[in-house]
């Protein structure tokens, strides 16, 4: 009885000094982590913005993705070339998908503006961002597919 008290106490200890190492691993991981939130909601609100052909919000939404895979560059990890290689090209792909996103949302603002919604290439434009917005996704899948879970563990 006194010794399955024993037993329970020590084991709550265990269990709090590993929710306190886990809490402090958290701490050191948010930099990342809040990068990577921030590249979701942008997503999001370039989703919706294909949808509904209304490009004001993307520029700005663009160069924020465009901004965190830059940072990602720096935060290639240690180990073998092939590796950091791999991560290095996901997250320079992403860099050149954000900044076409950009530059076409540009150009079709300024065609919708010049009341010229299907001038030539318009639509081509509009697909060509959606092929975009597509690779973008890619590369969050690929690079969390191949680094994600080795980066947390
Ligand atoms: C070059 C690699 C790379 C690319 C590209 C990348 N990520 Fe990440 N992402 C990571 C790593 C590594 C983590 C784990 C960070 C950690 O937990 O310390 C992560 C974590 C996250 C998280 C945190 C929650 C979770 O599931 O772990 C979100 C959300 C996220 N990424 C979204 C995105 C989105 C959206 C994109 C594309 C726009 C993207 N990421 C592109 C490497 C990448």
């Amino acid at each position: 009885m006194f010794r399955a008290r024993i037993t329970a106490v020590l084991a709550g200890c265990i269990a709090l000094t590993v929710v306190g190492v886990s809490n402090l691993s958290q701490a050191e991981e948010k930099p990342i982590k809040k990068l990577m939130g921030e590249n979701f909601a942008g997503l999001q609100t370039i989703l919706v913005a294909l949808i509904h052909s209304d490009y004001a919000a993307v520029p700005a939404q663009a160069e924020v993705i465009h901004e965190h895979a830059v940072d990602l560059t720096q935060m290639a990890p240690e180990g073998s070339n092939s590796d950091r290689q791999t991560f290095l090209s996901y997250a320079y792909n992403l860099a050149a998908h954000a900044l076409d996103m950009k530059s076409i949302a540009e150009l079709l603002i300024q065609h919708d503006k010049a009341h010229e919604p299907s001038s030539l290439g318009s639509d081509q434009l509009r697909e060509a961002l959606a092929a975009h917005y597509g690779g973008t996704v890619e590369m969050c899948v690929a690079c969390h597919n191949r680094f994600r879970k080795r980066v947390i563990q």
